[in-house]
């Protein structure tokens, strides 16, 4: 970020705008087809720099450093944490050497610009006139979407730097050895799929550095503990081998401790031999709900020992979907444009004598989306379309919620377009079949259509998330949380004690001012309502 520069302060990313709709999917294809199938040059040339573990076990005292994960969303959010995290002291804690980012370090998608105005900048505000740790990045999948090109431009170029700190690392994976032989290993598994042999032969020559006694943090880019619970049938969730393989054929011992973001909440377990898996996402993005689906009891034998915010309040929360329309009223347009096409298709096939009664209507548009070629094949592709978009692994259950999610949403658009009709026949006295009536009434439908749909969709989400446990991202993201922020400082003591604080903000600040730091231009927080960060927990995991 240029100095002097007016900082952008963006607000949540509009997940149901069907600009950053359109955008993402593009984004995630184009990831998945290229990112998946392929090795870009750039990925090869990213293998093939030279790059040892990074060594800090010399420093003496209480070693610090910090974990956020899923930053670089609004500004209110990414900020407040970023504050935090630069602050010399803080609830007893002291700030990091290392500042560890743990995935997803922007959001939507990557570009130079994203990076610039949703991570780097607030983090350079944050770090102004304070000391600047030391900044490594693992990528998680929004940071694939262009095939780590803007990532390793952020975090792999230790000539470039980050917000001001140090970079070191030239690969998208590192390994940092720490004092008391506590190493910490920072993996990247692309989008879900396994390790690249340059990865493996990275953490091989890591490994023959390592002495008997080393003890293991793994910081991998999602909480596969929780998904491979959550959908048992996904594939990509099965094939756990990544870090297994780490463990049992790289390291040759098992991680103490696993840290990961990709959820959007803290929740930590722990097994009986004491092994920690902590998912800590809350560095800026959307809330995630941390009541649905349950994982108190994985199936592996890992206990739910926290969670924050607790499930009440995230229970609570997604009553708000009720309010959709309004959270998200850019997600209009999309209903607008299927209630009104559905409704422009049906009455074409439709004569005077069809729309005598709302009972005749509705047996003739039936029957022309069984006889009429294009009105079934609508009626299949936004069927379709449902049932892709419905959040389940078990395929019944997807085509039977899928198509009653549609079939809502085609009764709705009949009952709005018939509403139209009557209006425009009755009330504004046209001929039914005229240019006018037909123009008005599509209008209409189309205003209409739009908070409507959105209704339906938010309703939906509701009884998803409700009832059934599932659509946690969409109903979720749809509610553009950016309050219940937390991350991770981490102490290492002369004992070789591993202190674990997980630090939470329950609501970042609304308003900010410009500020004077030591002389330093920044921004401060000027909000009686935001709340003071809070110690949610500190585990400790002894040598
Ligand atoms: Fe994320």
């Amino acid at each position: 970020m240029a100095e002097g520069k007016p900082v952008k302060r963006r607000s949540m990313v509009g997940w149901y705008d069907p600009r950053v709709l359109a955008h993402s999917a593009y984004k995630l294809v184009i990831a998945n087809i290229f990112g998946r199938h392929s090795d870009t040059r750039l990925i090869e040339a990213l293998a093939s720099q030279p790059q040892n573990e990074f060594d800090y076990s010399a420093a003496q005292g209480d070693f610090w450093f910090d974990y956020v994960a899923d930053i670089g969303d609004g500004w209110n959010s990414t900020y407040a944490v970023a504050d935090a995290i630069a602050r010399p002291e803080l609830l007893g804690t002291e700030a990091g050497r290392v500042l560890v980012f743990g995935g997803d370090e922007v959001y939507p998608y990557p570009t130079r610009s994203e990076y610039d105005v949703r991570t780097e900048t607030p983090y350079s505000q944050a770090f102004a006139a304070r000391a600047h740790p030391d900044v490594f990045a693992i990528p998680g999948n929004h940071d694939w979407y262009d095939s780590l090109v803007a990532f390793s431009r952020v975090f792999c170029r230790p000539e470039r730097g980050f917000a001001g700190c140090a970079t070191r690392q030239t690969r998208s994976y590192f390994a940092l050895k720490l004092p008391a032989n506590w190493w910490l290993l920072a993996i990247d598994l692309q989008l879900g799929a396994d390790l690249d042999e340059p990865q493996v032969q990275y953490f091989q020559k890591v490994a023959a550095r390592m002495d008997d006694n080393a003890r293991l943090i793994f910081c991998v880019p999602e909480p596969r503990w929780i998904l491979e619970d959550a959908y048992p049938s996904h594939s990509s969730y099965e094939e756990l081998s990544s870090t297994r393989f780490l463990e049992e054929k790289v390291f040759k011992r098992k991680a103490r401790v696993f840290l990961t973001g990709d959820l959007h909440f803290y929740k930590r377990h722990e097994n009986a031999e004491g092994v920690q898996k902590i998912t800590s996402g809350g560095g800026g993005a959307f809330l995630h709900p941390t009541h649905a689906p349950c994982t108190h009891r994985l199936t592996n034998g890992f206990e739910q020992r926290a969670a924050y915010p607790d499930e009440k309040t995230s229970r609570r929360l997604s009553w708000r979907n009720f309010l959709f329309p309004a959270i998200n009223p850019k997600s209009g347009w999309l209903y607008a444009f299927l209630y009104a096409m559905s409704a422009w298709l049906a009455s074409a096939s439709l004569e005077a004598s069809d729309v005598i009664d709302v009972k005749t209507a509705l047996a003739a548009t039936m029957n022309a989306a069984i006889r009429d070629p294009l009105n079934g094949m609508w009626l299949v592709s936004v069927v379709g379309g449902f049932i892709f978009f419905t959040d389940t692994h078990i395929r019944s259950w997807r085509i039977l919620g899928g198509a009653s999610h549609a079939l809502l949403h085609l009764a709705a658009a009949f009952a709005v377009g018939w509403l139209a009709l009557l209006l425009t026949v009755n009330a504004f006295d046209l001929a039914y079949g005229s240019i006018a009536q037909l123009l008005l009434s599509g209008f209409i439908t189309f205003i209409v259509g739009g908070p409507v749909g959105a209704f339906i969709l938010g309703a939906y989400l509701f009884v998803s998330i409700r009832i059934f446990g599932r659509h946690g991202n969409e109903a979720f993201s749809s509610l553009r949380i950016q309050d219940f922020k937390q991350w991770l400082r981490l102490r290492i003591d002369a004992a070789g004690v591993l202190s674990i604080y997980a630090i939470a903000i329950d609501r970042v600040p609304r308003r900010w001012r410009a500020a004077q730091r030591n002389g330093k231009p920044t921004i401060e927080a000027h909000d009686a309502r935001a709340t003071a960060p809070r110690l949610i927990e500190k585990v400790e995991v002894r040598p």
